[in-house]
């Protein structure tokens, strides 16, 4: 074991000594999340898991254990935020009297953020607030001093690496010939989840219609982990007493299971990942009869580098294989490494291409208008993946989740449900129950949609289908209502097209060279288009 950890402390902990301690140097942890700047303090979280995602991707509890060790000279301050995943600097950091500020750097692949933080001292406590981009909640919290054992509990020590296996691309395991429909608790729950609540929306994918309408997979995303015994068997926390019988009742419904584990030693929440244990936690999900398993890259940063990826995933890939059950096999690591482009190698038959989505318009549209070069790497068996729908969260408005859907479905996304089915509104059953819009997403064809014009803030994208027609967005991505047109040049059509309006699921007549339609803020039309023929 590297107990960095314990050497970075000592050296804090001198430093501290030598300033008498009335300075900032030292580490510090977070005693509890705090409410939004002038509201009330939030209540402590479970285990020290926030109540809210991450101050930055990827997501989930991390930033919560996070350790923040800095050194103050005079009015500089800086230092590093330790976490079980990655070490963070800070720069540009200032103390100027109980005030503070720095930045904080993540940089995942190409994608680089730089997350602003300012603080002020209380009783010998720092408040401090994260300002992540637009799209990412602000993160508050109370952070005080913290004990050595704190440090190695939250921020973890890194494990002895143990080498990837060779390169050996594996075949199509004959799974996920449409992209996968499901929920996943992830979005709506966090790290919050039980038994109880699974079993609840199993019922509910069945009372809603939303099994019917193709929403089969059932994920249980992190937090279902509890600790790994003498003989490295990794038992599920006490709020998932019988996983197997779980599972039991999830296939009784007619559904599939899905469970998330990690190549890593920690997940992204902080919790016990498959790493070293890969073929016993495989097989024990085989034994409960999983039927996916997402794999989040996670903790796996502290031990292997990015170009070795590929090999990380193969071997669970493999061993997923071997235990002779069909596992859908979804690869999580944030679109870094160019991972469509070996993802099917790897025995993939997802994997994300971007950063954790939030429940806002500004992350979604990123993250959704942002996929137009990845399209030929998708097809049936392996799908590009631009994240879980927020659908129904709350954060968007109904206009912009039907963007989400109509988007994700011209991208041969895979559809995974994130909002909590016991209580979601028929306007949101119906944004993600609509026949003809699944029905585009789930195209056998499994062609993934492009933009295929672009005029100011209006967007069209365009899907060939396997019937011959094709499926077109018209997004309209500005503040202000305003007309979008498809023009069948940039389709590839020609003549007289007959339109069909796939959110009203109804003929809207044949249109000669183009069609117009008025298109509300950030919002959009589906429309199948046939006849005229591909030019
Ligand atoms: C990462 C993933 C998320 C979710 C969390 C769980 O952030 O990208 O989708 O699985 O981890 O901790």
């Amino acid at each position: 074991m590297r107990r960095r950890a314990s050497v970075l402390l000592l050296v804090g902990a001198a430093a501290a000594a030598c300033t008498g301690g009335r300075d900032l140097t030292g580490k510090w942890v977070v005693e509890r999340a705090l409410g939004p700047e002038g509201g009330s303090p939030a209540a402590a979280p479970p285990g020290g898991a926030p109540p809210e995602g991450p101050a930055g991707p990827p997501g989930g509890g991390p930033m919560m254990d996070a350790v923040l060790e800095v050194q103050q000279d005079g009015t500089a301050l800086t230092g590093t935020m330790i976490t079980h995943m990655f070490d963070l600097p800070i720069s540009k950091g200032t103390v100027r009297g109980s005030e503070l500020s720095f930045v904080m750097s993540i940089e995942l692949g190409a994608r680089k953020m730089e997350i602003p933080f300012t603080g002020r001292r209380v009783d010998g406590q720092i408040e401090l607030t994260a300002r992540p981009p637009a799209g990412m909640p602000p993160m508050r919290v109370l952070l005080r001093r913290a004990s050595e054992e704190e440090v190695l509990r939250r921020a973890g020590a890194t494990p002895e690496r143990i080498a990837p296996p060779q390169v050996q691309p594996l075949t199509d395991n004959g799974l996920a010939r449409t992209p996968p429909m499901g929920w996943n608790s992830w979005n709506c729950f966090h790290l919050d989840i039980s038994d109880a609540k699974i079993r609840e929306i199993a019922d509910a994918l069945v009372k809603t219609g939303m099994r019917d309408a193709g929403y089969r997979y059932l994920v249980i995303d992190d937090g279902w982990q509890g600790k790994r015994d003498d003989s490295g068997v990794l038992h599920p926390t006490a709020r998932f007493p019988d996983m197997r019988a779980l599972a039991d009742y999830v296939h009784g419904k007619g559904l599939k299971l899905g469970i998330y584990s990690s190549p890593g030693h920690r997940t992204c929440g902080n919790q016990e990942g498959s790493y070293g244990h890969e073929e016993q936690d495989a097989r024990m999900f085989a034994g409960w009869g999983i039927d996916y398993l997402k794999y989040d890259w996670c903790g796996a940063f502290r031990i292997y580098k990015n170009e070795e990826m590929q090999a990380v995933y193969q071997k669970m890939g493999s061993i997923l294989r071997q235990t002779g059950r069909p596992i859908v096999y979804g690869l999580c690591q944030y679109g870094l490494a160019d991972v469509w482009k070996w993802g099917p190698d790897a025995g993939g038959n997802l994997w994300r291409t971007t950063g954790d989505i939030a429940d806002t318009w500004e992350s979604m549209e990123e993250i959704g208008f942002g996929q137009h070069e990845l399209a030929r790497w998708a097809g049936p068996g392996h799908w590009n993946d631009p994240d879980m729908l927020e659908v129904g969260n709350g954060g968007m408005t109904q206009a912009e989740y039907r963007t989400h859907m109509s988007l994700w479905s011209l991208l041969a996304a895979p559809l995974l449900a994130g909002n909590d089915l016991r209580t979601m509104s028929r306007e949101t059953l119906e944004l993600l129950t609509n026949p003809e819009v699944i029905a585009i997403d789930q195209d056998p064809l499994g062609r993934q949609g492009q933009r295929a014009s672009q005029e100011g803030k209006a967007e069209v994208w365009a899907k060939p289908l396997a019937d011959g027609r094709v499926a077109a967005g018209l997004f309209n991505r500005g503040g202000v209502t305003a007309s979008v047109t498809a023009r069948w040049v940039d389709l590839g059509l020609h003549g007289r097209v007959r339109v069909r309006d796939a959110w009203a699921r109804k003929d809207l007549g044949a249109f000669a060279d183009s069609f117009t339609v008025e298109v509300p803020p950030h919002g959009a039309a589906l429309v199948v288009l046939k006849g005229g023929g591909r030019t």
